[in-house]
């Protein structure tokens, strides 16, 4: 206990606000923040470099939090005092566990992101790369789940990475929004020191500072923001999901996933349940129930910190790390399906015959349309196309065609490629912004 006034460490209500638990995920995040703080406050000229080198060393000791205080901020200032003496308790100067909580909660969130936009970008590149060799393989498409018009493997693919191509921008802005630097901004107000926040930003590798003080502490609105984005990613691949089951049960049989995603029943040995698919399916689920804890506890707080902050704090992880999982389950499902046969049915096939009566012989539609539909009542309904016939026909950009395909392919590997280089200058910056203060860090520990 360093920071309670009243009460005492053997008190039972101690334990119910403790954070400690869950702050084991930032204990990283914590260090760093610490650091940029008590590197601030020797350029500021606050404290002199031996005092400096001596925190900066106690921080890179903090390991772990011990029992007894009421979260990571805590541990981590006790310890200091504790390793330096006295002159450690120079770290609680121009600091809160407010501005340090919400600074630490972005370096983490920014890491799991970039290892999300990273996933999901090697996603993409397999989407696109079996997309690339499956032009001419027939597939099922439905509406209302009812056999549909004749597509391709491929376009399926296809609407599979622009779903995933247009998640990707919207993280990433998020990202961009989020990599901003509420450090320095105290309990609420700031602080009377001459710190320089901008500095800090610098070090920590953010691009910009969260200006106001009281949005800096007490906003969690950019993270959530993310978690709403990822909750949105969640959903749409937990159709994709859906299809696989649907499309490798044995009542269509369309598909074959690979053997590591389907299990048997322990009872009925033919079975191949794809499980990684229904556990996927599933998280979507489990990740709205996060998104609908971190509102329901953000909703009609007052502005300014309040502990109810501390309690949304595992559920952003919690989000990010299932998403992350998602990526990789689904890019190997991906890249492991095969179509195991072309369904086809002739019936699929009448709305081209209908099309190429009305577009050929100049007969309009709902004229052509009916004449199919009443030869398919009467049950003498023929086709004369195959589905091959009907993917050639399709003339709009976006469609099944095979040679419309490869200049889908072209443009979205183009895209693909400009959002790789924007997540690697993200990158980069951030690691030139660290690698500043990692210079600073080690000439203050040369001596
Ligand atoms: N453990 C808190 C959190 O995670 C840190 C901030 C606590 N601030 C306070 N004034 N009690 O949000």
């Amino acid at each position: 206990m360093l920071y309670r006034s009243w009460g005492s460490s053997a008190d039972e209500a101690l334990d119910y606000t403790n954070s400690s638990h869950e702050d084991v995920e930032i204990i990283e995040q914590v260090r760093l923040t610490m650091k940029a703080h008590v590197i601030s406050l020797f350029l500021s000229g606050t404290i002199d470099k031996p005092v400096a080198r001596e925190i900066v060393r106690a921080i890179n000791s903090f390991k772990e939090i011990k029992q007894g205080y009421e979260d990571v901020h805590e541990a981590l200032e006790d310890h200091l005092i504790k390793e330096v003496g006295e002159e450690g308790g120079w770290v609680g100067l121009a600091r809160s566990r407010n501005d340090h909580v919400a600074t630490a909660l972005r370096l983490k969130a920014r890491d799991l992101l970039e290892e999300l936009l990273n996933s999901l970008l090697a996603l993409r590149e397999t989407i696109l790369s079996k997309a690339e060799e499956n032009k001419q393989v027939i597939f099922p498409v439905y509406t209302h789940f009812q056999l549909a018009q004749p597509s391709t493997l491929s376009h399926y693919l296809l609407y599979i990475e622009e779903e995933l191509s247009s998640r990707w921008r919207n993280i990433f802005s998020e990202l961009s929004q989020l990599n901003r630097s509420p450090l320095g901004a105290g309990a609420i107000v700031g602080t009377n020191l001459k710190v320089d926040r901008k500095k800090e930003a610098m070090m920590l590798g953010f691009d910009d500072v969260v200006y106001n003080t009281i949005s800096a502490t007490a906003s969690r609105s950019d993270i959530i923001s993310v978690v709403l984005e990822v909750a949105n990613l969640m959903v749409s691949i937990s159709r994709i999901a859906e299809d696989m089951v649907l499309l490798s049960s044995n009542m269509i049989d369309v598909v074959q996933l690979p053997d590591s995603h389907v299990s048997t029943s322990s009872l009925m040995p033919h079975k191949r349940n794809a499980v990684t698919m229904e556990t996927l399916r599933a998280k979507a689920g489990l990740i709205i129930g996060e998104v609908a804890s971190v509102l329901s506890i953000y909703k009609g707080t007052p502005s300014g910190y309040d502990l109810d902050l501390q309690e949304m704090n595992p559920h952003y992880w919690n989000v990010l790390e299932e998403a992350i999982r998602a990526m990789k389950i689904l890019k190997s499902a991906i890249s492991g399906m095969v179509v195991k046969k072309e369904i086809s049915d002739p019936k699929s096939l009448s709305t081209d015959e209908a099309e190429l009566k009305s577009i050929q012989n100049k007969v309009p539609y709902r004229k052509a349309y009916f004449e199919i539909a009443s030869s398919i009542k009467q049950g003498v309904y023929q086709s004369n196309l195959k589905p091959q016939d009907s993917i050639k026909m399709k003339a709009v950009i976006g469609s099944p065609n095979p040679d419309l395909i490869t200049e889908e392919i072209r443009i979205k590997r183009s895209f693909l490629s400009q959002d790789q280089d924007k997540l690697t200058s993200f990158s980069l910056r951030v690691r030139n912004g660290m690698n500043l203060m990692k210079v600073i860090e080690d000439d203050l520990l040369q001596e």
